[in-house]
């Protein structure tokens, strides 16, 4: 059996000065892989519903969906530390459905963590989670379930009070007892800043490369996603077109009658 990454491994890296991996994965055979490459933290992230299952943003997404995509990770019995996020509605609305819906995510899920959008307006939902042992990432900035408040999906802390907002947000996350914070969107100074002060790790997304660690889509990086391009990604392959070919090569095989072989039947 594999030993899996703790909380303690990951905020043992940024006292070490080692830089966090960190990619999003909502199935079994890309956990495999990604685990086999060595990645730090696996986030089955709620990015799950533009990316995967095709909604224009992340707030259609349920508990069952991220339920069902956490156990599809877990599966592979990675050896990354496993983050699951909490969906819209599902911590918002009261302390208790946010730690029974927390609580899912690991019971049913099989998660080690849990991640939670937004700052001092969620450090008392911190507080409650963290206090029944189950370890919080915190998720600060550009919060896409936010994406109605913030008027699209903007770079936040741009002005000098918006990025004393988000100092203050990542001093409250902390102090609630988050083990970790996302940020998202903001400019590279600020989260640099906020990095230097805080004590637990920080990973960026569009956040420059000051950050403790790095997080992004993993159908991003892999060139499957053309919904949007944000500038903060890199794509590190484009799979649609190989995938593309190994299909039309299929459907030509069949058509023309030269797939299944000889050697692709049975006596
Ligand atoms: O849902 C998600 O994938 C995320 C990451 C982009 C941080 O929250």
């Amino acid at each position: 059996m594999k030993k899996a990454k703790t909380i303690l491994d990951i905020q043992k890296m940024k006292a070490d000065g080692e830089k966090i991996s960190m990619l999003t994965c909502y199935d079994y055979p890309t956990a495999r892989i990604m685990d086999d490459c060595g990645i730090d933290m696996i986030l089955i992230g709620d990015s799950v519903g533009v990316v995967y299952a095709g909604y224009d943003n992340t707030l259609p997404v349920t508990m069952e969906d991220m339920i069902y995509h956490t156990r599809a990770v877990v599966r592979a019995q990675p050896r990354a530390l496993v983050v699951a996020d909490m969906p819209f509605l599902s911590y918002q609305t009261d302390m208790v459905a946010a730690r029974v819906n927390a609580g899912r995510l690991i019971k049913d899920g099989g998660a080690a963590a849990v991640k939670i959008e937004g700052g001092e307006n969620v450090a008392a939902v911190i507080e409650a989670i963290t206090a029944i042992d189950i370890p919080v990432v915190a998720h600060i900035g550009l919060t896409p379930q936010s994406l109605h408040r913030m008027g699209g999906y903007r770079v936040q802390g741009r002005n000098h009070e918006q990025a004393e907002r988000l100092l203050a947000d990542a001093r409250a996350v902390q102090s609630a007892g988050a083990f970790a914070v996302v940020l998202e969107g903001i400019p590279a100074a600020l989260a640099a800043r906020i990095t230097a002060e805080l004590t637990i790790p920080t990973i960026g997304i569009g956040a420059g490369p000051s950050c403790d660690g790095q997080v992004l889509v993993i159908h991003d990086i892999l060139g499957l996603c053309e919904k949007y391009a944000p500038k903060f990604v890199k794509r590190y392959a484009e799979l649609k077109p190989v995938i593309a070919q190994a299909i039309t090569s299929y459907i030509q095989e069949v058509k023309e009658g030269s797939f299944p072989t000889e050697g692709n039947s049975f006596n």
